[in-house]
């Protein structure tokens, strides 16, 4: 099997376990499972916070109003969905788009760490402070969002982690939603940095 297959392969049977997993309170309330959507090869991978009410029922990921917002984003810097890998902390809905408790995130971060591994994007970037606690514990998201930082440890040495804010708090603020553009319009730069630097 080649190096494309082999992915493929290892990312629909992760996305089948996914859709069947028990291992947290969450798969008690869900119509579907959320495991992610886009392409196996990104150079990047966007990750939210879990699945709200309308990809509970179609099983992917921001296909809501947020989701329509970051589709116009990335379409603001050339990108499509199928350009990236779009997938969240939690798989599973929240129940009233509560927070994931902790020890939710922590049953499915197997998940996004096993999609991180074989996917092994050139840049992450993470979608509101939930998102962002994961890879940057302990920083605020007002004092680092459009930040690139570097953590060691997800799959290589050096991996690059770019925190924005989530675009379901951007929507409906007309602040926040400028920073959000801004930000999100350093993307393709940032991109083409770390290329070089590799
Ligand atoms: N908000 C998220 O964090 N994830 C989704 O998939 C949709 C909305
Ligand atoms: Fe499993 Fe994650 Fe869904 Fe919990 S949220 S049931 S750990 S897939």
């Amino acid at each position: 099997m080649n190096l494309m297959d082999e992915r493929t392969e290892k990312m629909r049977q992760l996305e089948e376990r996914v859709r069947g997993c028990g291992d947290c309170g969450l798969c008690a309330g869900r119509t579907k499972a959320v495991p992610g959507d886009g392409s196996y090869s990104a150079e990047i991978v966007f990750i939210g916070e879990g699945p709200g009410r309308d990809e509970d029922l179609q099983g992917k990921p921001f296909v809501g109003a947020a989701g329509k917002f970051l589709t116009e984003m990335l379409a603001d810097i050339g990108l499509k969905r199928e350009d990236v890998y779009i997938t969240n902390v939690v798989k599973c809905r929240p129940p009233n788009n509560r927070d994931p408790l902790p020890e939710e995130a922590e049953a499915c971060f197997k998940y996004l760490d096993e999609q991180l591994k074989i996917i092994r994007p050139k840049l992450i970037v993470t979608l509101g402070r939930h998102s962002m606690a994961r890879f940057l514990p302990g920083l605020r998201i007002s004092e680092v969002h459009g930040q690139a930082k570097r953590v060691s440890g997800i799959f290589s040495e050096k991996q690059v982690i770019f925190p924005l804010y989530h675009p379901a708090a951007a929507l409906y603020n007309g602040s926040l939603r400028g920073t959000l553009l801004a930000d999100m319009r350093k993307l393709p730069l940032l991109l083409k940095k770390i290329g070089e630097s590799n």
